[in-house]
């Protein structure tokens, strides 16, 4: 084997990423969505193939464009098929980065024909979507795994609670109290709170620098 490609720390190493929005259908031509980008998770699908693993990037509806020959991006729509595709080869993965903005809900019917124009007022009726990342932490054999919190208020006590119910390793605390950070921005200032509940601050950053420091704090925690 190539000698330079196996002193990276991440040669030997399978890598499934979540990234982007998820968009759940109302009718043919409509959707329930939001504004991830996609951004954060190609960065760290660059930054996880750049270290020398095997990528493969889940991603929602976004138009970020990844080229990387370590990286196979698979598209999905909604969290269903998200979820479909992240459990088709999660048992084969090492590391999995769940940096998806998955939609809480979907519209409980999907309307044949276009809905059209006619009250005042109209109720769509939504149902819970399966939680991908609690589904991955459930499993016997899971990954190492990094999950990410998007919180407005109390964020370390909702983050620690969220680290615990979904048995993340990792989980990046996004705040978007900070006027850089957050959906559609290139920076973001993340916190990183570990399996043992140590909390780890960074700076606002570049998100290609968050992904870096991201990556760096699981290359220290795998063997
Ligand atoms: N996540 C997921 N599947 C879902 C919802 C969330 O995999 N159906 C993942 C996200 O990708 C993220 C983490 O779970 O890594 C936390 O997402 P977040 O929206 O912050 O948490 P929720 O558990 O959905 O709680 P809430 O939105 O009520 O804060
Ligand atoms: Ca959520």
């Amino acid at each position: 084997e190539n000698d330079i490609l196996s002193k990276l720390p991440l040669h030997d190493k399978k890598v499934l990423i979540t990234a982007g929005p998820t968009h759940e259908a109302i009718d043919p031509v409509r959707f329930i969505g939001n504004h991830s980008s996609g951004k954060m998770g190609a960065a760290l699908a660059v930054q996880a193939a750049e270290m020398g693993a095997q990528v493969h990037l889940i991603m929602g509806p976004s138009s970020v464009i990844v080229e990387h020959s370590s990286i196979q991006r698979i598209d999905v729509t909604s969290a269903r098929d998200m979820y479909d595709a992240v459990h088709k080869i999660v048992s084969q993965m090492d590391i999995a980065i769940f940096s998806a903005a998955v939609a809480d809900y979907r519209p409980k019917d999907v309307a044949t024909n276009k809905i059209k124009k006619k009250e005042d007022t109209l109720h769509i009726e939504l149902i819970k979507n399966p939680d991908i990342l609690a589904s991955v932490g459930a499993l016997k054999n899971k990954p190492f795994l990094v999950g990410f919190a998007l919180e407005t208020n109390d964020e370390l006590n909702h983050a620690f609670a969220k680290a615990e119910k979904k048995n993340t390793d990792l989980l990046v605390l996004n705040s978007m109290r900070d006027k850089g950070a957050g959906f559609k921005k290139d920076t973001n200032k993340i916190t990183l709170i570990t399996k043992e509940k140590e909390v780890i601050p960074f700076e606002l950053k570049s998100k290609v620098e968050v992904a870096k420091d991201i990556v760096n704090e699981i290359v220290k925690r795998i063997k």
